[in-house]
């Protein structure tokens, strides 16, 4: 039987190229804008996804136009349904509606983070200051006692007048002091409120958002994208993780949901778009992670599952989406994220893996492809990388031939969370808590 593989050849890139994607990345948008390429229309809300991520993954993204991202994201919200529209002009639909608030949710944290530096810097000159003063109070009381007792003893003046300096001495140490702990006490305070503040995303409808993923739930816990009724497993992971995003899972049908996500397992353990729908490993993302966000993974058939996942691992090292089908470098976040999730990452071979997607570099221009010697995209690139991260941080494999080589990556990657596709520090510090298997 004709295997469909790639062959990988020995010119092609072997190590990670992290300053080239990171200027593929951040000149995209001005490249696109001349070319008119992708960023236009329906593409524009996935495109800066892709690019925010990719860039956050790469530890890139503080030389964002934030401002510039969060008016065009906010720009796509529908007050009337509560949606967001991949552009201007058309329909509010539950996928731009995650991708929104999750571009939202990265440029906010990001936000958060500067705020809490410059407190911090801010709080410790203060702190600084504060020693200085007392430093300098007790070297001038200190003279000022000395002077005094000359005066008392040499010039044997009354004891009476010494007494007001021996007093003050205390007292002008202790105002400084109280000054040093009390700033140190009430600035965490302070920055605790500001970052609920900005962790509450206060720029977004939330009502409004949560109206409009409840309305697309249908009578059998499935969801609809839009209001012209496709229904599809990507779109219960969507809304589940627009509503954790928001801490309001509790606003929909939480357990017909998980039904109707169980309904859609195969007999491979896969699960497909919709019930009776082939076995396909960006569905599998999908319901695995509606599953986990729901608290309900562990009710997967995870070994059968792992093994389905594990076999679509190619010679080349690349993987698939489907038997029969090419390698592709986004398969190797849609199935090891799954693999993450389900405790198994380790059962794929990581060497080959990363030699793989290596190989998909693009060594001049930076950026990655689906395929060894295709044109690289931000798409590919985000997975790419989010991929390798995966690896890069997995526990269960320690000795690696290429040490130094996924210790290069653990440095220049960011932790990914293999639910939301965002670094797992964000997600933990909202709180979001998702189920993992081992
Ligand atoms: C394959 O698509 C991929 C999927 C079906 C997964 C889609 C995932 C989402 C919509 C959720 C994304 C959100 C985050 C946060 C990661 P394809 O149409 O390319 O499939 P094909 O390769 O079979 O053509
Ligand atoms: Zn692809």
């Amino acid at each position: 039987m004709l295997l469909k593989d790639v062959v990988l050849e020995d010119r092609m890139a072997k190590t990670l190229l992290i300053d080239k994607h990171r200027t593929f990345l951040s000149s995209y948008p001005e490249k696109c804008e001349e070319l008119e390429l992708v960023m236009s229309e329906h593409f524009k809300m996935s495109g800066m996804y892709w690019l925010f991520t990719a860039r956050d993954v790469a530890k890139n993204l503080e030389e964002t136009e934030r401002k510039e991202v969060i008016d065009f994201v906010q720009s796509c919200y529908d007050p009337v349904t509560g949606g967001y529209r991949p552009a201007l002009g058309h329909d509010p639909h539950v996928l731009y509606t995650l991708i929104a608030l999750v571009v939202l949710v990265a440029l906010i944290v990001l936000v958060a983070l500067i705020v809490l530096v410059a407190l911090i810097v801010l709080a410790a000159l203060i702190v600084l200051v504060a020693l200085v003063v007392m430093l300098v109070l007790v070297v001038l009381v200190v003279l000022v006692v000395l002077i005094f007792l000359v005066f008392l003893l040499v010039l044997e003046a009354p004891f009476v007048l010494v007494v007001p300096f021996v007093l003050v001495f205390p007292f002008v140490q202790v105002v400084p002091f109280v000054l040093a702990v009390g700033i140190v006490l009430v600035v965490p305070f302070v920055l605790a409120v500001v970052l609920a503040l900005y962790d509450e995303l206060g720029i977004v409808d939330v009502e409004g958002v949560v109206r409009f993923i409840q309305s697309l739930q249908m009578e059998d816990g499935s969801f609809q994208g839009d209001c012209w009724g496709e229904i599809d497993t990507r779109f219960t992971f969507c809304a589940a993780a627009s509503l954790a995003l928001l801490n309001r899972l509790n606003d929909i049908d939480r357990e017909k949901a998980v039904d109707y996500v169980m309904a859609c397992e195969n007999w491979d353990g896969g699960f497909g778009v919709r019930v009776g729908s082939e076995s396909h490993s960006g569905q599998i993302f999908c319901c695995l992670g509606a599953l986990s966000i729901l608290g309900e993974l562990h009710r997967v058939k995870a070994d059968l599952l792992g093994w389905w996942l594990c076999e679509r691992q190619l010679p080349s090292g690349g993987l698939n989406g489907r038997p029969e089908k090419l390698p592709d470098v986004c398969y190797s976040w849609w199935v090891m994220s799954s693999l993450k999730m389900l405790g198994r990452l380790h059962w794929i071979d990581h060497a080959k893996m990363r030699r793989y997607i290596l190989a998909c570099q693009d060594d001049e221009t930076g950026g990655i492809a689906d395929r060894p010697g295709d044109v690289a995209d931000p798409f590919h690139t985000l997975f790419g990388l989010a991929g390798l991260s995966l690896m890069a941080h997995c526990e269960e494999v320690m000795a690696e031939d290429d040490e130094a080589e996924v210790a290069l990556h653990r440095a220049e990657l960011v932790e990914v969370d293999p639910v939301f596709c965002m670094p797992r520090k964000v997600i933990e510090r909202m709180g979001i808590q998702t189920e993992t298997l081992f």
